[in-house]
């Protein structure tokens, strides 16, 4: 059998009639009216309902057609004709067409469905099963399923569309694509490492790579000025709806440039990213300073699509006589409060002290949580009355409160526990009365993020250790000082999600070692670890930065799907394992062996736990 002649069953419209076609695809819904049968035929281009009488075919060929079963996989011959005005099928797009067909070869024939996969009724008005009833470890066991049906099919190919015009508008701005190592050495990206074991040098392993990171920087010590790669990242971390063990960074670099450059580069991507999905963003997109961010949503990835912002009372309220509040501000606490406009009526007393006050706040991790609400210009509450009267009207000043609104106030001795839990009370509350736009998308880049986060005695980088801090003066073993210290990082946020992040890198080897030993680093281990990149940076490095956007996240956020394992072709599960090839699984000892892993010979303790010692 040849193919030459074969047209795409969604292809075909009335210009095509009398035309006698091959078409080749799958069985996606079938009707057996006796005499004669009719099927809806699927291939990637769509569907076409083609029709086995006896009037038209062989007999032997109209004997065939009764053993059709649904995802047979089949080619047929046959005249395109128009339908009758009454049997038009507005469900699909060739529904004022059908195709007469006058043979029919069955490829290979399918096993009964795990679930089904049409999604397109035959007959106008009539209901097709969803997958919302099909677990998703089902789905994911039959992914080569999962992906015929159309709506899949179509998240697949828009991801191809977003990825070429990704590489189409980085091409003309002549960014390179380079690809970087997948077995190499761990780079920090604040997850765990996969690690791979090597079987010729013993009880060595590789590491897959968490991002290109330090690969890019070294493109830019090669004099390469412009990098981009599509980038598969691997992170063994705890997972979350929008998270995936191994994931999909557009990475890129350029020397030479400032924060400005990358901002236009990244806002032009993801204007022509969105213009795929149908969705027109208009840049520049605003920015907010990370303080900004926090102060006023709780959140460095705030969703601004939306107010209830944060405001701050702790001024008007430093000489209350209400206990509670007092303390908190003798202990150096701060009060915030959010103004929930015109929502009294959905939010009783009741509702506010048993549910609130009593349960979401504590969950949300704060002791417990103030509420007035506005009523004929008056606030009232259980607390009110605490508050003199010139406190009352200071707070319905600063929060803009009128009849009809609901205040809400946090105090607590930590100024980022009521940030933190203000924020999400902002969320919830966005969520529960439905005050979040649909279909709306707002952009924010958040910048100057602290460098470092320090807790005690330990200082973690924000983002990773290459990134420039704002001054290169800094004493690393000052604590204080390093808490201090800003970014020259960026991140990009939609809609409260971060879809991706970098930042003008240092390329100074003194600046950057101090940054090591801010964080910790012995000599021996900032050797071991980055002894390598240090070397690259004493050859005349330039000055460079960069970024990298999750593509999973975007695409899934352009296509509104529900997770971003619906954009990704062969995803793992929620326990970050593959339904389909049962990966992770054991394996034999002869591998083991190779890999060097079997010697085991005793135990030791890692930790406080004991585990397995292999020799050294
Ligand atoms: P970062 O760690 O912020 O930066 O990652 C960039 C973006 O990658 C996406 N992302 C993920 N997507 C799906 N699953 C995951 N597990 C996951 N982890 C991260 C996010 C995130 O914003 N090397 C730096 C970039 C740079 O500085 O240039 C980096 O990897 O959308």
């Amino acid at each position: 059998m040849t193919y030459t002649e074969r047209s795409g069953c969604g292809t075909l419209t009335l210009s095509d009639t009398d035309r006698t076609v091959q078409l080749a695809g799958w069985v996606d819904a079938l009707r057996d009216h006796g005499d004669v049968v009719f099927i809806h035929m699927r291939d990637r281009s769509g569907i076409m309902q083609v029709v086995f009488s006896p009037e038209f075919m062989p007999p032997e060929d109209r004997r065939r057609a009764d053993t059709l079963r649904v995802e047979f996989c089949i080619c047929v011959t046959g005249r395109v004709v128009k339908r009758k005005k009454d049997t038009e099928n507005p469900n699909i797009e060739t529904g004022a067409i059908e195709v007469i067909a006058d043979t029919l070869t069955i490829l290979n024939k399918s096993r009964a469905l795990p679930f089904s996969i049409s999604e397109k009724a035959m007959v106008a008005g009539a209901a097709v099963g969803g997958t919302e009833a099909v677990g998703e470890d089902l789905r994911l066991k039959y992914r080569y399923l999962d992906l015929r049906r159309p709506s899949m099919q179509g998240n697949i190919i828009k991801r191809h569309k977003i990825n070429k015009g990704v590489r189409d508008y980085l091409d003309q701005q002549e960014f390179i694509e380079v690809e970087t190592p997948m077995l190499t050495k761990s780079t920090p990206e604040g997850a765990r490492d996969y690690l791979v074991p090597s079987r010729v040098h013993s009880k060595k392993f590789y590491a897959l790579p968490q991002s290109p990171q330090l690969f890019k920087q070294l493109l830019m010590v090669s004099g390469l000025e412009r990098y981009y790669q599509l980038a598969r990242c691997f992170r063994d971390e705890d997972l979350r709806p929008n998270r995936q063990p191994e994931f999909t960074q557009l990475d890129l670099e350029a020397s030479f440039i400032d924060e400005e450059f990358l901002y236009r580069i990244t806002e032009e991507l993801i204007v022509r990213m969105f213009a795929v999905g149908g969705i027109a963003l208009s840049a520049p997109f605003p920015r907010m300073t990370w303080q900004e961010a926090v102060d006023t949503t709780g959140s460095d990835s705030p969703d601004i699509r939306f107010g209830l912002r944060l405001v701050e009372v702790t001024d008007i309220l430093r000489s209350t006589s209400y206990g509670i509040l007092q303390q908190v501000i003798k202990r150096g606490g701060i009060i915030k409060g959010i103004n929930i406009k015109g929502q009294s009526d959905k939010l009783s007393k009741n509702v506010l002290q048993n549910e609130y006050a009593k349960k979401v706040i504590p969950s949300f991790g704060a002791k417990g949580m103030t509420w007035m609400r506005m009523t004929s210009g008056r606030l009232e509450s259980n607390i009110v009355q605490f508050f003199s009267e010139e406190e009352q009207q200071a707070i319905i000043q600063r929060l803009g409160a009128e009849d009809g609104d609901v205040l809400v106030m946090i105090a607590d001795a930590s100024h980022a526990r009521v940030n933190r839990v203000l924020g999400m009370l902002r969320l919830h509350m966005a969520e529960r009365l439905d005050l979040i736009p649909h279909d709306v998308y707002s952009p924010v880049w958040i910048t100057d993020f602290p460098l470092f986060e320090v807790h005690g005695k330990t200082v973690t980088s924000t983002h990773h250790p290459f990134t420039a801090p704002d001054r290169t003066d800094f004493d690393p073993s000052d604590r204080k000082a390093l808490a201090e210290l800003k970014s020259r990082a960026y991140d990009i946020v939609i809609n409260g999600e971060e879809l991706g992040g970098g930042s003008i890198r240092i390329d100074n080897i003194d600046v950057q070692h101090k940054i090591f030993q801010a964080l910790g680093l012995g000599e021996e281990e900032i050797k071991d670890k980055f002894g390598f990149f240090l070397r690259a940076l004493r050859y005349g490095a330039p000055p460079h930065g960069g970024l990298a956007i999750g593509m999973d996240r975007v695409i899934s956020m352009i296509l509104g799907t529900p997770s971003i394992r619906d954009v990704i072709a062969f995803p793992k599960n929620r326990s970050a394992s593959c339904p389909l090839t049962e990966a992770p699984s054991p394996v034999s000892d002869k591998q083991l062996a190779e890999a060097g892993l079997l010697e085991a010979v005793g135990v030791g303790w890692v930790d406080g736990k004991k585990v397995v010692k292999f020799t050294s």
